[in-house]
């Protein structure tokens, strides 16, 4: 029989141990989390699981069929929720090959198992299954400057070696859904921050260079705009798709509230100076540096995300002036967890990215 067990992929990274979390809390239905813990994976994100009764985690790689088969059949669950991904477009223009193993290949690996899997269900069990594949803005590309925020029919634009692999596994996604119906419901958010991202992002990374003392590198001009979202608003989406979408279809979700990344970083800063001890420098907003721009930075996103509340009810809940507080209070808070991160990929890459002082 199957169970209301979901099976997670990415569940170790910055968004998937966020959605564990308020899963075990919510929903409650156990969980099982297939992840690589990769560099960016990191299993004290989900430390307070330890021995929890309804969640287990299994190290492994999506691009293993075979384990993928096999996880499916002992766990029979009515869900697989896809996050598992290289997520930082910067390392994607670096190295793109890992992109297209983990982003692409994975996910046609998890779509042709799940398929697998799904039409061998009882005919219930087959109508209860769904596959959730979690997607980005990036997918549409840069919006210009007076254009209305994209709908789910705009077309992909992807311009990152990211955003394309993104693209790609969002197309074969949907093309499970129209040659098989396999239920896919994909989902397409905006920029995400909170507790346990990753500090190769802009708010972690600004966070905790601005803390030290340390320069705060910004792309460009400044001026490129992002609809920034609290995680928690995000996961809370992925509950009501999941729980309530229609198979086949996409939801944007997005915050609705862009912001320049100087009015980012700036922001950041103010609120370390109120709550961390100052510098002796003087204020943080002085570190802030302009720095070459990224090949090919997107200039704007900004999503339409009427579909997800008008059909499901889903309104973010957090202004960004609330979480942003709450994310800054978290990293203040959780120094150990930030030294966990320390790992040798991601020191080389401040290295690389930034120039030797950066990994200090
Ligand atoms: P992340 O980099 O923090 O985490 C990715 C996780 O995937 C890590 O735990 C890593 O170990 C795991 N992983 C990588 N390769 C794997 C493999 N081959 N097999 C198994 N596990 C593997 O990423 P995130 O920011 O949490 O993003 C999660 C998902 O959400 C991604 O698909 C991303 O494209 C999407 N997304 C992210 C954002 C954002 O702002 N962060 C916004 C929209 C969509
Ligand atoms: O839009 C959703 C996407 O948001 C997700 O799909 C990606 O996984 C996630 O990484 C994020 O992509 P971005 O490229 O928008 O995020 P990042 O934090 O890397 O950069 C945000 C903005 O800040 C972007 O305009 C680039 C700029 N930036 C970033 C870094 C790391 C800087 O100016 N300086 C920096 O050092």
């Amino acid at each position: 029989m199957m169970r209301d067990l979901i099976l997670v992929t990415g569940g170790s990274g910055f968004i998937g141990a966020n959605f564990i979390l308020q899963w075990l809390q919510t929903a409650g239905s156990p969980v099982v989390n297939l992840d690589l813990l990769t560099y960016a994976g990191n299993p004290h994100n989900l430390a307070s699981l330890r021995g929890h009764s309804r969640y287990h985690f299994v190290h492994g790689d999506i691009c293993d069929a075979d384990l993928v088969a096999s996880l499916l059949r002992a766990h029979r669950p009515r869900a697989l929720v896809h996050f598992a991904a290289e997520s930082h477009v910067d390392r994607s223009i670096h190295s793109p090959a890992a992109f297209l193993r983990t982003n692409v290949e994975g996910a046609c690996i998890l779509l042709e198992q799940a398929r697998l899997y799904w039409s061998a269900l009882p005919p219930a069990e087959r109508a209860a299954f769904r596959f959730l594949n979690i997607s980005t803005d990036e997918i549409y590309g840069s919006l210009d400057p007076g254009g209305q925020p994209f709908t789910e029919a705009a077309p992909a634009a992807p311009s990152s070696p990211y955003a394309a692999s993104k693209a790609a596994a969002a197309a074969f996604a949907r093309a499970y859904f129209h040659t098989w119906s396999l239920p896919v419901l994909t989902t397409v958010c905006s920029n995400n921050y909170g507790p346990f991202q990753f500090p190769e992002k802009l708010i972690p990374l600004t966070l905790l260079n601005a803390l030290h003392g340390r320069p705060v590198p910004l792309y460009g001009d400044g001026r490129h705009l992002r609809d920034w979202l609290f995680v928690d608003d995000h996961c809370a989406a992925l509950r009501a798709v999941l729980h309530h979408g229609s198979p086949g279809q996409i939801y944007n979700i997005g915050a609705g509230s862009p912001r320049a990344n100087l009015d980012v970083v700036t922001a950041l800063c103010d609120l370390l100076d109120e709550m961390a001890p100052p510098l002796p420098t003087g204020p943080r907003r002085n570190l802030i540096a302009f720095v070459a721009d990224r090949p090919g930075h997107d200039r704007r996103y900004a999503l339409d995300s009427s579909r997800i509340a008008r059909e499901l009810g889903w309104l973010p809940a957090v202004s960004f002036a609330e979480g942003l507080r709450r994310t800054v209070r978290w990293y203040l808070d959780h120094p150990d967890w930030i030294e966990t991160t320390r790992n040798p990929s991601h020191l080389g890459w401040l290295a690389r990215q930034y120039g030797p002082g950066a990994a200090s």
